[in-house]
């Protein structure tokens, strides 16, 4: 990473648990995504949840009880819990979208290290504090994006760093489903602050900025559009008459070192992909077959096209059987505590993933192509 906003990120963090110490952990926000923290954390028998808290009056207390997981110390917000507790090592932020931003900056004020669930927040400014506090803090901060451990898009980097691409120039990527729509509050801008492009488009730009090395983006010309959430004919009526975000969005962005990414993302249309990946290079190509229900994951063996002795030629490479995402996704986040080590995924990079969310929201809102101006951290 060549640019110098990533050259300043170089925090100092402290070796922070003794090999065998319990890492003390809180969960904030007790929703959907935290059972999969409740589910692997209970497989990690150097890891306790000691404190949790959320909203909802008696949310928190039922997802304990529902997991068997007892002594949790229980407060009515992020704010209760980081006031009254002492001896925690990390908080998961478990959060809708719209509080990402708060509750990591809080918590990374107090001293503690952090995995925030994707997308990192909503927009780029509120990305920008994030990074300033973790800078801050000294704090390990992890972005929950679970794809990253997944031995299929590791592959991915592995063939672009490895050079069979040659010089990469053009990146098609994004997915979508052609009924997908979640609900509760993925739904509503008070809540998610932005839809698919937030959800999953964060996905589809991660997948192939990490292969190429995050380049910094210069400008975004977006669309985002809503024509299935909002309609009852496609959306159960309550959610339909709720639903105040988009359900499609694309964009053409320009990266430093003169990389073009098309993208598009949907969580509803009428056909069943918006097209597979495919990474364009001087002296080869890599196609990474699209999902039906857009999740960040490789949907079948990718090929890999080259001239070999004057012949095009396409080679098929196997897809790995990968398992336990979500696992390795706070192990990782838990070894980087124990040993001080890098944050598996860095808010340096998912920084720039942000700041292409918030071009093509911007760019979408004003219907013409916006440059992409990141502060200086
Ligand atoms: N990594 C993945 O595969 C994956 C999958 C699903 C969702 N997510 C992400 O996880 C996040 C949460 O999604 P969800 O479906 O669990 O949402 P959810 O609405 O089910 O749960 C979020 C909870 O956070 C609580 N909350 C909000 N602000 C709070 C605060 N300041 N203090 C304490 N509690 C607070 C809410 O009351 C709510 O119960 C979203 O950002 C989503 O994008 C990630």
């Amino acid at each position: 990473m060549s640019d110098t906003v990533l050259k300043q990120f170089t925090p100092t963090r402290r070796k922070e648990a003794e090999a065998g110490r319990t890492l003390n952990f809180g969960i904030i926000g007790t929703g959907w995504i935290a059972e999969s923290y409740a589910e692997n954390i209970i497989n990690m028998p150097d890891i306790k949840i000691t404190a949790a808290a959320d909203l909802i009056p008696g949310k928190a207390e039922r997802f304990f009880k529902n997991y068997g997981i007892e002594g949790v110390r229980l407060y009515p917000d992020h704010s209760a819990l980081l006031e009254s507790e002492t001896d925690l090592d990390a908080v998961c932020v478990c959060t809708y979208n719209m509080t990402h931003a708060v509750c990591t900056i809080d918590s990374l004020k107090k001293g503690l290290n952090v995995l925030l669930e994707k997308p990192m927040c909503v927009t780029l400014d509120e990305a920008v504090e994030i990074v300033r506090a973790e800078k801050a803090s000294g704090k390990i901060l992890s972005l929950g994006f679970q794809p990253r451990m997944d031995e299929n898009m590791r592959m991915i980097k592995k063939i672009v760093e490895s050079g069979e691409l040659g010089q990469v120039y053009y990146i098609q990527t994004g997915g979508g489903r052609r009924r997908g729509i979640p609900n509760s509050t993925f739904i509503e801008k008070k809540t998610a602050g932005i839809g698919a492009l937030g959800d999953i488009g964060c996905y589809a730009l991660d997948m192939v900025l990490n292969a190429v090395g995050y380049p910094k983006p210069l400008t975004v010309s977006g669309y985002k559009s809503a024509f299935f959430g909002p309609n009852p004919k496609y959306n159960n009526p309550e959610d339909a008459a709720r639903f105040n975000v988009d359900d499609f969005a694309a964009a053409f962005i320009r990266l430093d070192g003169g990389i073009i990414l098309d993208f598009r993302i949907a969580w509803a249309m009428h056909i069943d992909t918006p097209g597979d990946t495919i990474i364009l290079g001087t002296e080869g190509a890599l196609r990474i077959p699209s999902t039906e229900c857009w999740n960040g994951s490789v949907g079948g063996p990718m090929k890999l096209y080259r001239d070999v002795a004057g012949s095009n030629v396409e080679m098929e490479i196997p897809l790995y059987d990968d398992g336990e995402l979500f696992f390795k996704k706070i192990r990782s986040f838990a070894d980087a505590i124990r040993t001080g080590g890098a944050p598996p995924v860095p808010s340096s990079q998912i920084l720039y993933n942000q700041a292409i969310l918030d071009g093509i929201y911007r760019s979408a809102e004003l219907e013409r192509e916006v440059e992409i101006i990141i502060p200086e951290i």
